[in-house]
C-alpha cells in the first residue's frame, strides 16, 4: 500500500459509515413516507409529502449511497480486504442497491402518475430490508473466517481467458 495513504483510512471509514447511516436510514424512512401518500390528507399535505420523498431520495439518499459505495471501494484496496466475508458482504450490498432502485421506482411513480399510483405498505418492505442490513452488519463487524467454505475453482483461480467482448473497432 502507498504509505502516505494510510492516514486517510480512518477518515475514509468515517465517511463510509456516515454515508451508509444516511443511506440505510433513508431506505427505512422512504417506504414509510411513501405509504403516507394518501389523498385523504388533502392536496397541500399530499404535495408536501410527495416533494419531501422526492427531494430526500434524489438529494440525500442517492448521493449517500454513491458516497458509501465509492468510499467502501477505496477501503477494499487500502485495507486490502480481498477476503470471503467481504465478497459475501458485496452480495448483500447488491440486494440493498436493488431495494434502493425499487424505492426509486415508487418515488417516480408517485410523481408522474397524477396520483393514480397506490404506494406499497411499509411493513413487508421494511422486514425485507432488515435482512441484508443485518447480514451486512454481522459480516463486517464480526469478520468471520469464511475461507473454509469450499468454493468452485472458477471463483478462486485465474481462468487465463479473454473477456467475452468483441475487438474495439479501429478507425
Ligand atoms: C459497495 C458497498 C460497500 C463496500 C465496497 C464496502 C466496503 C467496506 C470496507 C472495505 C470496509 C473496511 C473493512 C475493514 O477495515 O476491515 C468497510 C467498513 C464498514 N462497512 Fe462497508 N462497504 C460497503 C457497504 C456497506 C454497507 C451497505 C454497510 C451497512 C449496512 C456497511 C457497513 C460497514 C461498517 C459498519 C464498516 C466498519 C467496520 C469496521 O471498521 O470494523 N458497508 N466497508
Amino acid at each position: 500500500m502507498i504509505d502516505w495513504l494510510e492516514p486517510v483510512i480512518p477518515h475514509l471509514k468515517a465517511l463510509h459509515v456516515i454515508a451508509l447511516a444516511l443511506w440505510v436510514g433513508g431506505l427505512f424512512g422512504l417506504p414509510v413516507m411513501l405509504s403516507r401518500h394518501d389523498h385523504i390528507i388533502g392536496q397541500a399535505d399530499y404535495t408536501r409529502i410527495r416533494l419531501a420523498s422526492h427531494v430526500s431520495y434524489v438529494w440525500i439518499v442517492t448521493p449517500a449511497a454513491v458516497t458509501a459505495i465509492i468510499a467502501g471501494t477505496w477501503l477494499i484496496f487500502l485495507r486490502e480486504v480481498f477476503v470471503v466475508w467481504m465478497f459475501a458482504k458485496l452480495v448483500f450490498v447488491a440486494l440493498l442497491i436493488g431495494f434502493h432502485a425499487w424505492v426509486g421506482h415508487h418515488v417516480v411513480k408517485m410523481g408522474e402518475s397524477d396520483g393514480r399510483h397506490d404506494p406499497p405498505g411499509p411493513r413487508v418492505p421494511l422486514l425485507v430490508l432488515l435482512v441484508p442490513v443485518l447480514v451486512i452488519l454481522t459480516l463486517v463487524l464480526s469478520k468471520p473466517p469464511l475461507e473454509d467454505i469450499p468454493l468452485p475453482d472458477w471463483l478462486t483461480e485465474p481462468r487465463n481467458r479473454q473477456l467475452p467482448v468483441s475487438d474495439v473497432p479501429r478507425w
